[in-house]
């Protein structure tokens, strides 16, 4: 195994070795603390983060206000609040050495607000923020204010292109690096541009040479790209270390982190990760903010691809394609295809009875019990995302003026829930495609290392 030299990430001399950011409370204080005691770094999750009372106990959020808006103005006064406290908590557990970044998710409502709130109040305990899901345009603009680094992620050197010429030529020096997020690989939100096909995964090599092509041409030949996703062992990786195509790389880790002695993850769903197999990670789009995302396939995501296997186009009025009618309520009746009427009935007969509309002028078949739950979950909305699908809160506009979508679900709830101790089958595990690698590592055999561990581990490309 190669040797890893230390590179220049965020203003100072570190480990080329990054633990990703990971919401909601899957990366936090503690375990990005730990990244960066090592002499690497730790990027603990803007999204939701964790605060706490007097006597150091956590505060799970509860929203009292009535009128959406004002939940979400709830939101934004409690993600703050624990962006200060998860910069503290890093900034201790750190003892000063590596460097600490915050990730922001750009697609959160208010995602500016946020961070402003925490890069004021947090000065000196964040040393880098990244970005991803979207485009940050205002990222550069915003870190250099406070004499932070930037890193936005991208998973194209196009996307980064676009980046750099509409805003961040104009901040140079506070862009750290980029962040190179593989989109078949990685977990969490997948940034697969409508050219490309889920179901045909592209080598990175490529790519990241491309993405470093792309960077030299516009001057910035210093900064690291920063490699995220499908990454385990450093010495299948071998090829891209001091490899003049590729330039200054550092590496970061999402899914393996969560296996460690300071991962907030709760132990079931570690227990869950240990027993994952090949295969058993799904690379989808339910998720309410339209990008594709990979989780583990648990209850949760069962339901969620049974609802769209039995999706059904319909019509208001029959043609001669759409003959065969479907009583959708007492009130109204939709007209479906006759060879779909078979998998209409066999839906309702299995006591899926509600038949519920989606922007996309088909129908999906839910039990009583999940449309009731569906019902209290967009009720219940904080407004979390600047455009959500599930429940067409749009923030700019109070509604994306479109159809709710039954065929997704409120990503905060189940990330919230998940992330402080919910149970991890009717919950959403976002997971990268490798997951099923803890199974048979040995590092896991005599069970869960710490942090400093892992990096040993790493380190010698194991
Ligand atoms: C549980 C989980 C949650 C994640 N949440 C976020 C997030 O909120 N924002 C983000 O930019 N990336 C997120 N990621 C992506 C990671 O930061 C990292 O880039 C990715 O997991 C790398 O791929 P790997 O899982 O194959 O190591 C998440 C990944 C996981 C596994
Ligand atoms: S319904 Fe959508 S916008 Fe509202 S809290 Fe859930 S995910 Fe966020």
């Amino acid at each position: 195994m190669k040797k890893l030299n230390p590179i220049m990430i965020s203003g100072k001399e570190v480990l080329p070795l990054i633990e990703g950011g990971k919401g909601i409370n899957a990366s936090d204080g503690r375990s990005s603390g730990a990244w960066a005691h090592e002499n690497c770094v730790g990027t603990f999750s803007g999204v939701s983060p964790d605060f706490y009372d007097s006597k150091g106990n956590v505060i799970i959020e509860k929203f009292f206000k009535r009128a959406r808006p004002e939940r979400h103005e709830e939101m934004i006064e409690y993600a703050i609040r624990g962006g200060i406290a998860q910069a503290q908590v890093a900034h201790e557990v750190s003892g000063g050495n590596g460097r600490i970044h915050m990730n922001m998710l750009w697609e959160l409502a208010d995602s500016q607000r946020i961070l402003n709130g925490v890069l004021e109040k947090a000065k000196g305990l964040i040393h880098g923020v990244t970005c991803g899901a979207g485009l940050p345009y205002g990222l550069g603009e915003l870190a250099s204010k406070f004499g932070v680094y930037y890193y936005p992620i991208v998973s194209s050197a196009r996307a980064f292109q676009v980046l750099w010429k509409r805003a961040y030529h104009n901040f140079v020096e506070y862009l750290g690096g980029v962040v190179y997020e593989d989109p078949w690989l990685a977990g969490g939100h997948n940034g697969l541009s409508n050219a490309e096909d889920p179901a045909k995964p592209e080598k990175p090599y490529e790519r990241v040479v491309a993405l470093r092509r792309v960077l030299n041409e516009m001057g910035l030949q210093d900064k690291p790209i920063i490699l995220a996703g499908g990454v385990w062992s450093l010495s299948e990786w071998e090829d891209y270390i001091d490899n003049p195509d590729i330039g200054k790389i550092a590496f970061q880790f999402g899914t393996r982190p969560m296996i460690t002695k300071e991962s907030p993850v709760s132990d079931a769903w570690k227990k869950v990760m240990m027993q994952v197999k090949k295969g058993d990670v799904i690379l989808q789009k339910f998720s309410p903010t339209g990008f594709f995302s990979s989780a583990i396939k648990n209850t949760f995501l069962e339901n969620l691809m049974r609802r769209k296997q039995g999706e059904v186009a319909f019509k208001n009025e029959p043609d001669e394609e759409f003959s065969h009618p479907l009583n959708m309520t007492e009130s109204r009746i939709i007209f479906i295809k006759p060879e779909d009427a078979e998998k209409a009935v066999n839906q309702i007969n299995a006591g899926y009875t509600e038949v519920k509309e989606t922007p996309d002028s088909t129908v999906v078949f839910l039990t009583p019990e999940e449309w009731k739950q569906m019902k209290i979950d967009r009720a219940n909305c904080v407004g979390c995302l600047s455009q959500c699908q599930f429940s067409t809160w749009s923030q700019a506009k109070g509604t994306t003026g479109r159809l709710p979508d039954p065929r997704s679900y409120c990503i905060h709830k189940t990330l919230y829930e998940v992330g402080h101790g919910g149970s991890v089958k009717d919950h959403l595990l976002f997971a990268g495609h490798q997951v099923y690698r803890f199974a048979t590592d040995p590092l896991y055999r005599n069970g869960i290392p710490s942090v400093k561990e892992l990096i040993e581990r790493i380190k010698k490309g194991e």
